[in-house]
């Protein structure tokens, strides 16, 4: 290498390192504002409610809105707007709906990729929501997916829910599931 390679590549390196404390040196000077040094406590919370997929019935609460294109199901796709109730019985009280759209993201079983908001619709918590987004392997029984996140009374929420079905209709192909929810929250 002649010197003056090496000197380019010298004036090169300097010059990388310089824009990089610039950029640094930028971020601290960002404006943070610290909205609550003394957080408030986090709370772990648990309660259960049954999830009601409702394919039959006018109109359903579950549609498939892609069609599987082989024979697996592999694929297909539904949206949904299902009722979330306390009880087993879809007549019970309902405290809210589950948003969102399931997938089925396995060639090999029924697993499926389950992305909704809980949105809930009664009392202390009317209008907040929890996102739950996870796999789903419906024959198993205990399914457990992520809480990665929340809107509301459940901003910052993080935690898991434990998914059991508890009645499938296979004439229907109705379900429903009871799923225990275990999430920290302010
Ligand atoms: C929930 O909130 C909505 C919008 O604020 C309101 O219209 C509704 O009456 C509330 N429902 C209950 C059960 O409090």
């Amino acid at each position: 290498m002649s010197n003056f390679s090496i000197l380019f590549a010298l004036s090169i390196t300097i010059l990388l390192r310089l824009a990089h404390c610039h950029i640094i040196d930028e971020l601290t000077d960002v404006d943070l504002v610290e909205l609550d040094q003394k957080a408030q406590k986090q709370k772990l919370s648990r309660f259960r409610i049954y999830w009601h997929d409702i394919t039959s019935g006018t109109p359903p609460s579950s549609i498939p809105i892609v069609k599987p294109v082989i024979k697996t199901g592999f694929g297909q796709i539904n949206m949904i707007d299902n009722p979330l109730t306390l009880g087993p019985e879809l007549s019970s009280k309902a405290v809210g709906k589950a948003q969102g759209f399931y997938g089925l993201a396995s060639q090999e079983e029924l697993g499926f990729l389950m992305a909704m908001n809980f949105f809930f619709t009664t009392g202390k918590y009317n209008g907040s929501s929890i996102t739950i987004l996870g796999r789903n392997a419906v024959f198993d029984h205990v399914r457990e997916m992520p809480i990665i996140g929340g809107a509301g009374l459940f901003r910052w929420a993080r935690g898991y829910v434990q998914a059991r079905t508890h009645d499938l209709d296979l004439k229907s192909g109705d379900t429903t599931v009871e799923y225990t929810i275990y999430v920290m929250h302010y």
